[in-house]
C-alpha cells in the first residue's frame, strides 16, 4: 500500500509566521504544502497571490500543491507555474461549458504540471467522470470551498469510495486527494475509504507536536 501524502495547507498560517511553519512541516515529513488560492469571487475570502506564492516556494522543498478557487483559473496558470506551483488544482465548478474546461485540463498537461480537477460536495462523480481520463488529481472536497477549520462532511467518504471504483474500472491513476476537516480521528476512515492524499490545515496548524500529527494523519 503507497504511503499516505499528507498535504499541510497554507490557509491557516499567517505569513509572519510561514518560514517557521515551512521548515517544522519539513522535518515533520510532510510531502505536498498545498497553497489556497481564493480571489474574493469565486469564493468569498481572498488569499495571498502568486507574488506571495513565489517567496513562499523558495523556502520548501515539498511538493507544490495549488488549489485555485478562482474564477477563470486557466488564466493564471503562467502566473503560478513561475510562482513554483507543480500541479493546479482547479473546480469543475469555475467553467460553464465542458469542452472548455477539457481544453483547459489538457493545456495543463501541456504546461509540464500535474492538472487537477476539485469538486465541490455537491458535486458527484457522475459529474465530472468525462474529466477524469484528464487528470493527474482528483481534489475532493469534504467541506464547502473558501474557509478553513470547517467539519468534515462524512457523505465525502462514499463519494472517495466511488472516485477509486471509477478510477480501477477505467483504468484511470489520479491521485484522489481530500480536502477540508481532515484530523487525526478521521484521517483513517478517510484513508480507507481510498483516499492517497491528505490536505489538513486548521488541525495540523494547531498541533503542538506536527511530527507526530503527521505520522498520526499517516495511520503510523
Ligand atoms: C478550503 C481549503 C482547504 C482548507 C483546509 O477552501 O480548500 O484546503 O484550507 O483546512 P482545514 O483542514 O482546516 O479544513
Ligand atoms: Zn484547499
Amino acid at each position: 500500500m503507497a504511503k499516505t501524502i499528507i498535504a499541510p495547507s497554507t490557509l491557516p498560517c499567517p505569513l509572519t509566521e510561514m518560514t517557521d511553519y515551512l521548515r517544522v512541516l519539513g522535518q515533520a515529513g510532510a510531502e505536498w504544502l498545498h497553497c489556497d488560492i481564493m480571489d474574493g469571487k469565486f469564493v468569498k475570502n481572498k488569499t495571498f497571490d502568486d507574488i506571495t506564492l513565489s517567496l513562499i516556494t523558495k523556502k520548501t522543498k515539498m511538493f507544490i500543491d495549488v488549489h485555485l478557487m478562482v474564477e477563470q483559473p486557466h488564466l493564471l496558470f503562467q502566473r503560478y507555474i513561475r510562482a513554483g506551483a507543480q500541479s493546479i488544482s482547479i473546480h469543475y465548478e469555475a467553467y460553464n461549458s465542458k469542452l472548455e474546461l477539457i481544453e483547459v485540463l489538457k493545456s495543463m498537461r501541456a504546461l509540464n504540471i500535474k492538472a487537477g480537477l476539485a469538486i465541490k460536495p455537491k458535486t458527484t462523480i457522475k459529474e465530472v467522470s468525462m474529466f477524469l481520463p484528464f487528470i493527474d488529481v482528483l481534489l475532493v472536497m469534504s467541506v464547502e470551498p473558501g474557509a478553513g477549520g470547517q467539519p468534515f462532511i462524512l457523505e465525502t467518504l462514499t463519494k472517495i469510495m466511488e472516485a477509486k471504483k471509477v478510477r480501477a474500472e477505467k483504468g484511470l491513476n489520479y491521485i484522489i486527494e481530500v480536502d477540508g476537516g481532515i484530523n487525526a480521528d478521521n484521517a483513517r476512515s478517510v484513508i480507507g475509504a481510498g483516499a492517497d492524499a491528505l490536505v489538513c490545515g486548521s488541525a495540523l496548524y494547531k498541533a503542538e507536536d506536527k511530527t507526530k500529527y503527521v505520522s498520526l494523519l499517516k495511520g503510523e
